[in-house]
């Protein structure tokens, strides 16, 4: 019998029993990451090698960089993630991973140890989209949640208004015209000179700012959800570059503040907009720039406005992890969606609506 036709048999057999007990692995940006997550709600264990101090040499993500920290930290991540939820390979399920979206060097090694897993201990593998995955992660930190409700997602790389209409079902309502949310907030951080990485360090600097001391301006959108940054980003440039001509200091904590003002604003203007128009029955906030701490508290003080709950992972699942992504294979699994040995990483993956 082949690997394919063996990983359906398997598959089928957990989709009738609604249980599984999925190894999932993570590599698509500067984390190295591997979780065990049983029936896409519990995380048996979830470890993440950070490579953020060789990147703040850089000031940002340096891709080739990162593929190589990738596949030195791998074998010890996954062995890692085993060892702490005490189970050997033989005694999981499938083996999930993020395929897309990300940087293509560092997604292949995710792939590449997930397929050489799959193959070797005979299990189904499961193809995961990154985005997804961050929108999951409100699974695993939310035992009631269940679609359907509304999803802000907001990442280096996303900023997207979801509905999200059933497991693994969703509709893109809004999305970024420009920069992503968390990509505005590190090149904000940079002109600041506030180090990599910029986002975390620019939203404690601005609780010392004054978020009303720089005038920033209002896009004007066509689409009622639809984000843009990169005018609020050229403003802060500007405004930094004349301090610097004129020989004045440049006030970061004000601009810290103004900027994660405007920023936020527009994200949960936007969110809650389109909670109240779609009559959403609960609101959830996902990706790095979920751990805006002022986003954090917008968002709930306007969700309780709406009379909705809000939901939000706590701050180890808002950034990149592979427990997410664990709990986006298991619905997926349900569905029958499985890869085969010649799964490819996708950089430009959308996520599907
Ligand atoms: O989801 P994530 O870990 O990786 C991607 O999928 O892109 O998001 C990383 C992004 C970075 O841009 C980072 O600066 C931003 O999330 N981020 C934050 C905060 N924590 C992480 N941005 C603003 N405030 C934060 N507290
Ligand atoms: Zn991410």
């Amino acid at each position: 019998m082949s690997y394919m036709e063996l990983a359906r048999i398997k598959a089928d057999n957990l989709i009738s029993a609604r249980h599984a007990r999925i190894l999932a692995i993570e590599s698509s940006c500067d984390e190295t990451a591997a979780a065990i997550v049983e029936d896409g709600r519990t995380v048996l264990s979830n470890v993440i090698a950070s490579q953020v101090e060789t990147h703040a040499l850089y000031g940002g993500v340096v891709p080739e960089i990162a593929s190589r920290q990738h596949i030195e930290a791998c074998d010890a991540v996954v062995q890692r993630a085993l060892d702490d939820a005490n189970v050997r390979l033989s005694d999981l399920d499938a083996i999930a991973v993020t395929y897309g979206p990300g940087l293509v060097g560092a997604l292949l090694v995710g792939v590449s140890c997930a397929k050489a897993l799959a193959y070797g201990a005979n299990l189904p593998l499961i193809p995961v989209n990154h985005i997804e995955g961050h929108i999951c992660a409100n699974y695993i930190a939310h035992a009631d949640l269940e679609p359907p409700f509304i999803c802000l997602v907001a990442s280096g790389g996303h900023s997207h208004v979801v509905e999200v209409t059933d497991y693994g079902e969703y509709r893109l309502r809004g999305n970024t015209l420009d920069d992503a949310a968390g990509e505005a907030f590190d090149k904000a951080a940079r002109v600041l000179s506030i180090p990599y990485p910029g986002g975390p360090l620019l939203d404690k600097l601005a609780w010392e700012g004054n978020p009303n001391a720089l005038a920033l301006p209002k896009p004007r959108l066509e689409g009622r959800y639809d984000f843009s940054f990169s005018g609020l980003k050229t403003a802060l440039i500007n405004r930094v570059h004349q301090l610097h001509q004129a020989g004045q200091d440049v006030p970061a904590a004000d601009i810290a503040a103004s900027f994660r003002k405007a920023v936020v604003d527009q994200l949960v203007s936007k969110a809650l907009l389109a909670a109240r128009e779609h009559g959403a029955k609960a609101l959830a906030v996902a990706g790095g720039v979920a751990a805006n701490s002022l986003l954090r508290q917008e968002l709930t003080e306007g969700a309780q406005k709406l009379r909705i709950p809000c939901y939000m992972p706590p701050l180890s699942l808002c950034t990149d992890n592979a427990a997410m992504i664990g709990s986006a294979a298991f619905w997926q699994l349900l569905r029958g969606e499985l890869a085969a040995l010649d799964l490819n990483a996708e950089p430009g993956l959308e996520l599907p609506v």
